[in-house]
């Protein structure tokens, strides 16, 4: 008879209370949404909206991830004809990516406004429903786009933050300029070997892998953690001769025969920040996408790119920062400003930090 909490089972209670005894096949991994409401309870204000807003970029990832995943079939590859805010030419696979949120938020009704990479003003929906959400999502719908029509990993990137206007009315600019610190969430989703969606909501970062014969998400990365330090530097040399010192430097310390320290790393560079950030979140090592001469801000954009990666990194146990300040505590002033990058494995990026404070200390004040 099993005791349990003062309870009396009879045997047939016993055999079905009791999952932990050996049973003949594998228990079923755990879904995105059995997750996420098991967790909602930790929150005792939560009233779902927030389970639902996931719940909905979920869906939006199936779509793009179909798509993707027959690019060469469907009429998805080349470009659109349309240039972006960024001066970038959109892909078809950027537009119709960014539809799919956009169309998965709207309808959500949790969402009060959007900031998107491919729309140059914000995005609200009017509508009296949306006028009640409680969030605002900025999202980068297809991160690293140049990859598309070769079969390289993409990704899509997105940032929720709660309002900080009052309910009632549509979103405003204030709810999405929002400095890192104040995400409720942040996640990405990678279109890689298998599709991942990786979040977090502050209480450490989850990974869960895509299996389209049930369209759904599973537990398969449960509590991710960064290695302390790794092997692995990340960075677009083409662009050397424009890096400040202390990026050359460090590079070059990267590259010093050492094997007591386990020099030289060895460099990957696969030209999406989701894919690249993603890989040094399993193995550790530092991503770097720094400002030049040229550009001292860099390309990366803070609050579609940078907050949200620099969110789940912290949360894994490493750092992002713009090679002197946390990323998560620039004030944003514009929906697509740029800011440098050094993000990964916490003792890579401060031996990077120790060379930018040591040969370019000035480069802060033309950021
Ligand atoms: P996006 O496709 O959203 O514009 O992002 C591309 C970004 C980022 O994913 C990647 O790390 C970086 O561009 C690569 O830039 P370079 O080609 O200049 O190295
Ligand atoms: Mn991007
Ligand atoms: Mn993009």
């Amino acid at each position: 008879m099993l005791q349990a909490s003062g309870i009396s089972l009879t045997a047939k209670e016993e055999t079905n209370f009791n999952i932990d005894i050996e049973r003949p096949f594998p228990m079923p991994m755990k879904t995105l949404v059995q997750f996420i409401n098991e967790k909602q309870v930790e929150y005792p204000d939560a009233t779902g909206d927030f389970t639902r807003l996931i719940n909905d970029i979920g869906i939006a990832a199936k779509i793009v991830n179909r798509e993707i995943r027959r690019a060469g079939l469907a009429d998805i590859n080349g470009y659109f004809g349309s240039t972006n805010i960024q001066g970038e030419e959109q892909k078809k696979l950027d537009v119709f990516a960014n539809e799919q949120f956009i169309n998965a938020l709207k309808h959500g009704g949790q969402c009060a406004a959007l900031a998107s990479e491919e729309n140059e003003d914000m995005i609200i929906f009017g509508n009296k429903y949306s006028m009640g959400g409680k969030y605002v999502v900025a999202f980068d719908p297809v991160d690293g786009s140049s990859n598309i029509e070769v079969n390289v990993p993409i990704g899509t990137i997105f940032a929720i933050y709660k309002r900080i206007t009052q309910e009632g009315a549509s979103g405003s600019i204030e709810d999405l300029l929002q400095p890192g610190r104040n995400l409720v969430a942040a996640g990405y989703v990678m279109y890689g070997s298998s599709t991942m969606l990786v979040y977090t909501t502050g209480n450490g970062v989850n990974g869960f892998t895509y299996d389209a014969t049930v369209g759904l998400f599973f537990l398969s990365h449960p509590n991710m953690r960064v290695p302390e330090t790794g092997t692995i530097y990340s960075i677009n040399e083409a662009n050397y001769v424009y890096f400040p010192e202390g990026v050359k430097r460090y590079i070059k310390y990267c590259q010093v025969d050492d094997k007591a320290t386990n020099r030289p790393y060895s460099t990957r560079y696969i030209g999406s920040l989701v894919a690249d950030v993603h890989r040094n979140l399993i193995r550790g090592g530092i991503f770097i996408y720094p400002g030049t001469l040229k550009n001292p801000n860099g390309k990366l954009r803070l609050l579609y790119e940078l907050a949200p990666m620099a969110f789940i990194i912290e949360q894994a146990g490493g750092k992002a920062s713009d090679g002197f300040r946390r990323i998560m505590d620039l004030e944003p002033y514009d929906l697509h400003q740029r800011s440098p990058v050094f993000i990964g494995s916490v003792k890579m990026v401060e031996k990077a930090e120790e060379f930018m404070r040591e040969y370019s200390r000035d480069f802060v004040e033309k950021m």
